[in-house]
């Protein structure tokens, strides 16, 4: 059968129309007023460039979202540009991505609605003279840590050099150098910002510190970042790397985790991330990735006793600061799942060094059933424990204080990262309750260990960890000064256009 041209053709537009599909006819009329505005930097559906941005998400659950367009601006004012028009269109949603490493769906991605993508939004440069980095949202830790590195400078930043950059930066920030320098969030000190209006504003810690202290942690919910100025730091050679032990080291890693929490205030330049991994058959394994600010880590105290127990890999070595996120990032690259976050903030409760052990198990009770189907195969699921010690909250008080209200007279705590990975999208739901039982029972067994230590337990403030939360946890409702970030988001978006119509977590 010979098909005309022209029925070829009306063939090709029904399938784009198909492949917008659910978006409303204004999302469709916004995609096309951007489109004629911005030209080559707005996709639609179809194109390649639109399949591979669609495929850039961390956890492949996001990947099945389709966007009505994608706007992949090269410069703020494009932002501005679409994010005006944008405000000629109130019931269509957007959101904005950077690298698309938070797993929760409706953050980074928008269903038959417009992302911003600030992929092509990229690159670091040194500004010598007033000793700070301006880094542009897009692209990934690796890129930004290179580039610095060539000047023998640094900033606080992700961990494994595959993570992306803004939403690192926005939601708080964990970095190696916490303890030295305090949380990503808090070395930043200007924000250049498109506002809810569309308007390109620049923020300046001096000037509004107020506003300052809201941006260290509240996500996405005062404008789409273009840029960030952030504190340089002199960095050489470090140490460190990842190492894995079999479960039976338990008892050896925890208790060196226990006597490492308090200590990492006097010895600064160390830092640790254990993470317990729970896997087919309920096999156990550590993954432990150790950092220090030199080139030969301690031999004596709770980081030394951690590299005396014996590891099945061992692949920390004296490397460059780049090489050392390079590496980090290798094993995570290669995971192609589903994947969930959530959180739990937990106080250090110096006289019970049995909660990880209690917390471990409580998990491995949760998943054992679902992790003994040999059809789970690829299924894991795992618990990090991350020290936050007292000493980072005196750092972001220096610096002017973050949303998440650390303060130097902060207790130690750690900040758990609950991840579980599977392939099946028919395992979605249990996955995710997974984790959510095990919080609920964390949460319930708070009071009963920290007993009279910190006086009544509803005194203990346990602010969660954006970066590491999952969608349904109120981050925001946690923080102290709930109230006052509240009312100046209210502020800065009037209208609740990024409120109401964009992705992320909210006030
Ligand atoms: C492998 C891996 C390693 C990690 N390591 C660390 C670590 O060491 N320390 C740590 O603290 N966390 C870590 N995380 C968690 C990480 O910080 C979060 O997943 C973070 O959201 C990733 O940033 P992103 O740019 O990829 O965010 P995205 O997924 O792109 O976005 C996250 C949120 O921020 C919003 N957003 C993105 N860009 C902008 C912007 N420019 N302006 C306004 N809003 C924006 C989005 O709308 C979304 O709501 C890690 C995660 C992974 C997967
Ligand atoms: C989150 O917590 C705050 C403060 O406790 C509360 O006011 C708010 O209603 C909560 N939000 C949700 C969605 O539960
Ligand atoms: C747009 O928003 C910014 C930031 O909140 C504000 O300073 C500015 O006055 C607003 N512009 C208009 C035209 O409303």
């Amino acid at each position: 059968m010979r098909i005309s041209s022209s029925v070829f053709l009306s063939i090709v537009g029904l399938m784009g129309q198909q492949a917008l599909g659910a978006a409303s006819d204004s999302t469709i009329k916004a995609c096309q007023e951007i489109s004629k505005a911005l030209s080559s930097r707005v996709s639609f559906p179809l194109s390649l460039t639109y399949q591979n941005e669609v495929g850039e998400y961390w956890s492949t659950v996001l990947r099945d979202l389709k966007p009505a367009c994608i706007i992949l601006p090269e410069s703020a004012l494009d932002v501005s540009t679409a994010v005006k028009i944008l405000n000629k269109y109130p019931d269509v949603k957007f959101t904005a991505k950077s690298g698309g490493h938070d797993p929760n769906i409706g953050h980074a991605t928008v269903q038959d609605g417009v992302l911003i993508s600030l992929s092509k939004l990229s690159g670091t440069t040194y500004d010598r003279a007033r000793n700070v980095a301006l880094v542009k949202p897009g692209g990934e830790w690796n890129d930004v840590i290179t580039a610095l590195n060539k000047e023998g400078v640094t900033v606080v930043g992700g961990r494994l050099g595959i993570v992306g950059i803004a939403g690192l930066l926005l939601q708080g920030g964990i970095s190696f150098l916490s303890s030295q320098y305090g949380l990503a969030a808090d070395n930043i000190v200007g924000w250049e910002i498109v506002a809810a209006n569309g308007t390109i504003i620049n923020v300046n810690a001096a000037d509004q510190p107020e506003l300052a202290v809201a941006l260290r942690g509240s996500g996405s919910q005062f404008g789409i970042v273009t840029q960030f100025t952030a504190r340089a730091y002199p960095i050489g050679k470090v140490w460190g790397g990842m190492r894995i032990y079999d479960g039976s080291k338990a008892d050896a890693i925890f208790k060196a985790l226990h006597d490492f929490v308090p200590y990492n205030t006097q010895d600064k330049k160390a830092a640790i991330i254990a993470s317990h991994t729970f896997a087919i058959g309920g096999t156990r394994a550590f993954i432990m990735f150790y950092f220090y600010d030199g080139e030969t880590p301690p031999t004596t105290g709770p980081f030394a006793d951690f590299l005396k127990i014996d590891s099945i890999i061992d692949i920390t070595e004296t490397q460059t600061y780049p090489e050392l996120l390079k590496s980090n990032g290798m094993g995570a690259s290669l995971l192609n799942s589903r994947i969930s976050f959530r959180t739990f903030t937990l106080p250090y409760i110096a006289n019970n060094p049995a909660i990880y052990a209690e917390i471990s198990d409580k998990m491995g009770d949760i998943t054992k059933e679902f992790l003994s189907d040999p059809f789970k195969l690829t299924s894991q699921c795992s618990v990090d424990f991350q020290p936050l010690s007292s000493i980072v909250g005196q750092h972001s008080e220096d610096r002017g204080g973050n949303a998440m209200g650390l303060t130097g007279s902060d207790p130690d705590r750690l900040i758990l990262e609950i991840q579980c990975s599977w392939a099946d999208k028919r395992d979605d739901e249990i996955m995710v309750q997974f984790s959510r039982d095990l919080t609920d029972w964390i949460e319930s067994r708070i009071p009963v260990w920290v007993g009279g230590q910190y006086g009544p337990v509803t005194d203990v403030y346990l602010p969660l960890f954006m970066n590491d939360a999952m969608s349904d946890q109120n981050v925001t409702g946690s923080y102290r000064n709930y109230a006052k970030f509240k009312a100046l988001q209210l502020q800065a978006d009037p209208e609740g256009v990024l409120r109401t119509r964009t992705g992320g977590f909210k006030y």
